[in-house]
């Protein structure tokens, strides 16, 4: 607070605040220092000059390891759709009922300041502000994902960073993983259809991918799978394109996005709804917690329930979107994750990423509160910056009423028993039937074919010739046309095989 008892950060452009050093003392020059006359060395109590300097050294936090580039706004989501008979979230449960949110969108591989027209899964996080609680949907753009062992993560994401050596993005490092993980090429052939390079992030889908369950007070429940229409039409780049625009203005969706909402447009999204019960589920055709499968809209329908809009900008990035901070397991009653190991790991894995990149009290950030939150337990830590819940007790106290909601349901929902075993997925035929069935929906477009093949090869290429050998044969098997195709049009374009260069050279995306 400064002396007219404003906090010093709400003063409006037309005001005139008294500037002053972080300790709120007045200062007659920002840009004076002390020294020793007009030429000597400087002093130390100079606290405006040393302490603005210290504060500049600690102005980078850790970079998100990964979807370290993205754009975020706020916005809203209404319930369009009745769905109360499957379920019980507070936030769905009447229609019209409208719920705050902040969003934020990203590409994964990249570091801060790389092009957001990169060929990469888009990121499609949404954070609401329920009457109970958090709800966070960290979604991406494409339905499946590249693997389903989490163990796999992080030796995956090494593959698509950079060469430990050369700090070169690696075509070979890249490729080698992925023709010796088939589990993957369901997503591959997402990423390298036109998809891959969406033409803002306004014109994007976001699928929830995990399974997750809806649940109801009287211990039934359905699995569920989330997506979002884009209600601006979907719309790409060509490779050609991404590529002219990473150059021209490697922040085109970050503009976009933010100039769209300045003006009024605003971007909205259908929300959608494939359930199955659980007996369905038991008989269906695919493992509902296998990452790298959909559920075929034939079979499971899409069922209509939302709508959601982006409708005011931020005022400070940093504050706003750099810090805020998604995890799947930032849930309200009603909704439960589903045994998907992928999903499992994930619920560790962004509270930890949180309190090791904003601090142990990163839900005290402005942006991260929810609504209403009472936790007296967790106490103390860096940046406690919310009371600290001042004199209540840190402990479940006889002296302190305190109100507890039954909110899980009183039956069990799922019963797992089993030896504790070390396990790994294999890979079986049916992980190239659904590549199929994007390499036929692809073909029912003009030109998506086509397109594909040749932003593979002109990726590809650039990798050793065993690995692109490999990759052939894993595309064969997707359909025995492409791979044909994939391996004429990458040969095309591969070095001699003399060249040194092939294999570390930089991929061209
Ligand atoms: P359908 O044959 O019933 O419909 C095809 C779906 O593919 C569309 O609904 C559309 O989903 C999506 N699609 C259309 N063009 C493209 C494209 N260029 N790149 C990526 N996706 C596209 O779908 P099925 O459910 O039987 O699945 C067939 C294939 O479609 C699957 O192998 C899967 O890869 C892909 N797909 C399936 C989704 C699902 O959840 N079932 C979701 C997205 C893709 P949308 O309207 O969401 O864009
Ligand atoms: C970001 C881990 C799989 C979507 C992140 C971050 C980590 C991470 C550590 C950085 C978070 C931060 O710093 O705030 C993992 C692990 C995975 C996994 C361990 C698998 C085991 C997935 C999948 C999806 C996904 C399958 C989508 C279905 C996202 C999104 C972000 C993100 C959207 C960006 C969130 C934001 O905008 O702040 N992930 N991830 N991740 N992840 Fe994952």
């Amino acid at each position: 607070m400064v002396a007219d008892d404003k906090p010093a950060s709400t003063f409006k452009y037309s005001e005139k605040p008294l500037y002053t050093t972080s300790n709120g003392c007045p200062v007659e020059n920002p840009e004076a220092f002390q020294r020793v006359g007009s030429n000597g060395p400087l002093l130390l109590q100079d606290f405006h000059l040393i302490d603005l300097l210290a504060h500049f050294d600690r102005e980078r936090i850790p970079e998100r390891v990964v979807h370290a580039k993205g754009a975020g706004a706020y916005g809203e989501f209404e319930v369009t759709h009745d769905i109360t008979d499957i379920s019980s979230v507070d936030m769905l449960s009447k229609v019209g009922k409208k719920t705050p949110c902040v969003a934020r969108f990203s590409t994964v591989g990249g570091e801060k300041g790389s092009p957001d027209t990169a060929r990469d899964p888009r990121g499609f996080s949404i954070k609401f502000y329920t009457d109970e609680g958090n709800w966070d949907w960290v979604y991406n753009n494409t339905p499946v994902f590249f693997l389903r062992d989490p163990t796999k993560f992080p030796l995956f994401i090494h593959t698509q960073k950079r060469n430990p050596q050369t700090n070169l993005k690696d075509a070979t490092m890249f490729w080698d993983y992925l023709s010796t993980h088939h589990e993957a090429v369901h997503q591959v052939m997402h990423l390298f259809s036109d998809r891959g390079t969406p033409y803002s992030y306004r014109h994007m889908n976001g699928y929830s991918g995990h399974t997750h369950k809806f649940t109801k007070p009287d211990g039934t429940f359905n699995y569920i799978q989330i997506h979002l229409k884009t209600d601006q039409g979907s719309k790409t780049f060509t490779n050609d394109e991404a590529g002219k625009m990473a150059s021209e203005n490697p922040d085109w969706n970050t503009q976009d996005l933010f100039d769209s909402i300045q003006k009024g447009d605003y971007p909205s999204w259908s929300v959608y709804v494939q359930v199955l019960s659980p007996e369905q589920a038991e008989k269906f055709r695919w493992n509902i917690f296998d990452l790298t499968k959909v559920w075929p809209q034939k079979e499971v329908p899409l069922r209509p329930f939302g709508k959601f809009t982006l409708n005011k900008n931020v005022e400070n990035y940093f504050a706003e979107i750099e810090q805020v901070a998604f995890s799947p397991s930032h849930l309200v009653p009603g909704v439960e994750p589903s045994a998907d190991p992928v999903l499992q790991s994930r619920l560790f894995s962004y509270p930890d990423t949180h309190r090791h990149r904003l601090g142990v009290n990163y839900q005290q950030i402005p942006v991260n509160a929810p609504l209403r939150a009472f936790n007296p337990y967790q106490r103390d830590g860096l940046m406690a910056v919310n009371g600290n819940y001042g004199a209540n007790p840190n402990y479940p106290s006889s002296y302190r009423n305190m109100t507890y909601k039954p909110v899980k349901p009183t039956n069990e929902h799922e019963k797992w028993a089993g030896a504790a075993v070390s396990f790994l997925s294999d890979v079986t035929d049916e992980d190239y039937v659904q590549a199929n069935g994007l390499w036929k929906v692809l073909g029912r477009q003009p030109g998506q074919q086509d397109n594909f093949v040749g932003n593979v090869s002109g990726h590809l290429c650039a990798a050793k010739e065993d690995t692109r050998k490999r990759t052939y044969e894993m595309f064969s098997k997707v359909d025995a046309d492409l791979g044909r195709r994939i391996a004429e049009a990458t040969e095309r374009l591969a070095p001699a095989p003399t060249s040194q260069a092939a294999g570390s050279a930089q991929s061209r995306l």
